[in-house]
């Protein structure tokens, strides 16, 4: 297999990868740079468990080479705390009961942080369609867009 050389920023900082012309960002994420909160689940782009922004949007980083992403700006679920304090969306998760198993989570959270990236106030509505793409087979959803809500308020209070 042909290897492509890729610089990415990563959470910030730069990081450079030597891998297959073919290999998935979420490969890249989980194994070369042993990110492993983002989840693999379908591995065909229809769970979101592997949601991360890339260049400020939420994509599938299962559906995405990594040969694409020169260049490119990925947050992962990592970049959330990186001092290991909690971000206000996950505590807001942990207050509002959103997380159960936990495995969706790492995606739900990236994508709740989009929708209050791009709706520092979202409503109910916004909120439902910009998450509408990650899917949890635990908590029925409810405590999940209550807590993305409980974030924006937090962060609005900051
Ligand atoms: S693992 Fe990527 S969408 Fe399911
Ligand atoms: S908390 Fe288990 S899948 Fe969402």
């Amino acid at each position: 297999m042909k290897k492509v050389t890729v610089t990415l920023q990563v959470n910030g900082a730069p990081r450079t990868v030597t891998v297959d012309a073919n290999a998935r960002l979420l490969d890249t994420l989980r194994e070369d740079l042993r990110l492993t909160g983002t989840k693999e689940g379908c591995g065909v782009g229809e769970c979101g468990a592997c949601s991360v922004l890339l260049n400020g949007e939420l994509v599938n980083s299962c559906l995405v080479l990594t040969a694409q992403c020169d260049g490119a700006r990925v947050e992962t679920i990592e970049g959330l705390s990186p001092d290991g304090e909690l971000h206000p969306l996950q505590a807001a998760f942990i207050d509002n009961n959103a997380v159960q198993c936990g495995f969706c989570s790492p995606g739900m959270l990236m994508a709740a942080k989009s929708v209050l990236d791009r709706h520092p106030e979202p409503s109910e509505e916004q909120i439902r369609e910009g998450m509408s793409g990650v899917l949890c087979r635990c908590t029925g959803y409810k405590q999940i867009v209550d807590a993305v809500k409980d974030a924006a308020r937090r962060e609005g209070n900051k």
